[in-house]
């Protein structure tokens, strides 16, 4: 399954443009899934659910996601714990960041 995100749902959405640029690409969940895998699932876990202090990510839209990992690679406090994901995603490319998003939010509904 391949997801098309357009301009015009970025501009709709009111998201800046670094999210416009990411949301025009096309994610790919198994490539996702593949880096959730690796990267993710010891905090968020395997369906999603997070633990203690992880946030549970489960029933977010693809949107939610790309442009929380955004802000966090922008080094934007989001929540107390953000320090912890900037790490994470300061080495995510704009398409692995929607490839993440494609397999979170199909994959935890
Ligand atoms: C070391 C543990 C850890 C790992 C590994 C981790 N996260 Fe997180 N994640 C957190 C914590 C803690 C927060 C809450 C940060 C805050 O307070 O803003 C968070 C927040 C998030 C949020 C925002 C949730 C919300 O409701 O605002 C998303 C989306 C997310 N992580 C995705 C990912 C993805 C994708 C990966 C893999 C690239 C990942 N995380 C890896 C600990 C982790």
């Amino acid at each position: 399954m391949r997801m098309l995100w357009g301009a015009a749902l970025a501009a709709g959405l009111g998201l800046g443009v670094a999210a416009a640029t990411a949301l025009a690409l096309e994610g790919d969940p198994a490539a996702g899934e593949a880096r959730y895998a690796e990267n993710c699932v010891n905090c968020h876990g395997r369906t999603g659910r997070g633990m203690a202090s992880f946030p549970s990510i489960q029933g977010r839209d693809a949107e939610f996601i790309v442009d929380r990992l955004l802000s966090y690679r922008a080094r934007e406090m989001v929540g107390a714990n953000s320090a912890l994901m900037f790490s994470l995603s300061e080495e995510l490319t704009d398409q692995q960041i929607v490839d993440l998003a494609a397999f979170i939010s199909t994959a935890f509904p």
